[in-house]
């Protein structure tokens, strides 16, 4: 049999062609752990299965609360078929707490609990260092038009509600996380790429301890052990389900 035929290399993820599945994809999770645009480079030998068991089980969860995602099923231990979609070229971050770059930005200390979530953009461009963009930029420069950004913010806010309750019960703090969405081909939009450790912020809710990928970008230690904590308190919650 030949080896299937790689599609597209990412940092934390390699996707393949899928023989006789041409709308559907296989995504390989990757034991390697990227930050500050793969100017940091790490890895752990559980990185890619617990990543692709974290994400199964929120794109499960999260199609029970009613949001759709490209998940299919899972193969072996870090595959996952996905359904087939064009990306999105924004990545989209939910804010609950004020934590990272726009605390940053602003000069502002982290853990300021927001009066509502805020949604911003990133153009996804690793060149550019994935610069923010404002909604009439993404509009007026034909990133996306006016309808998609509404349904990207609905659907986005939607997934924060399910994630921020699916957490609560596992004792973490939701603070923020990245989503991206694609487009399948029909033209729907759909939830895409991962929800990991690698793009969520995650206190605990007891001792306020970071459970994500803080800790490899701050030199905090402990990364596989925190990544490896977030599944299982998953899977005591049961899924969520
Ligand atoms: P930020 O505070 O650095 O802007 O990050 C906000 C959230 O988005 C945080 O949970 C980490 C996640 N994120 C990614 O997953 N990929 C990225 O490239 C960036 C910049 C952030
Ligand atoms: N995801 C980005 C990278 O891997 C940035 C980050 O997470 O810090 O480079």
């Amino acid at each position: 049999m030949s080896s299937p035929e790689l599609l597209y290399e990412g940092k934390a993820k390699k996707i393949f062609r899928l023989a006789g599945e041409p709308d559907h994809v296989l995504m390989e999770f990757k034991d390697s752990l990227t930050a500050f645009n793969a100017l940091k480079k790490g890895s752990f030998d559980s990185k890619g299965p617990v990543n692709r068991d974290i994400a199964s089980l929120i794109f499960a969860f999260l199609r029970g609360r009613g949001v759709d995602s490209h998940w299919v099923r899972d193969e072996g231990e870090r595959g996952m078929v996905a359904r087939r979609v064009e990306i999105i070229p924004l990545e989209v971050v939910v804010r609950n707490v004020l934590a990272g770059s726009t605390a940053k930005k602003l000069g502002l200390e982290e853990g300021r609990v927001l009066p509502r979530p805020l949604v911003e953009f990133y153009f996804k461009n690793d060149e550019l260092q994935d610069p923010f963009v404002s909604d009439d930029q993404i509009e007026i420069l034909g990133i996306a038009s006016a309808a998609d950004l509404a349904e990207l913010k609905k659907q986005a806010l939607r997934v924060n509600e399910g994630l921020k309750d699916l957490f609560h019960r596992a004792g973490l703090r939701l603070v923020d996380f990245k989503i991206e969405f694609g487009r399948d081909k029909a033209g729907k939009i759909l939830l895409a790429d991962e929800i990991t450790p690698d793009c969520c912020r995650l206190w605990d809710e007891k001792t306020n301890e970071k459970m994500d990928k803080d800790r490899f970008r701050r030199d905090l230690g402990q990364v596989k052990e925190s990544y490896e904590q977030v599944l299982q308190r998953l899977r005591q919650i049961g899924g969520g389900k």
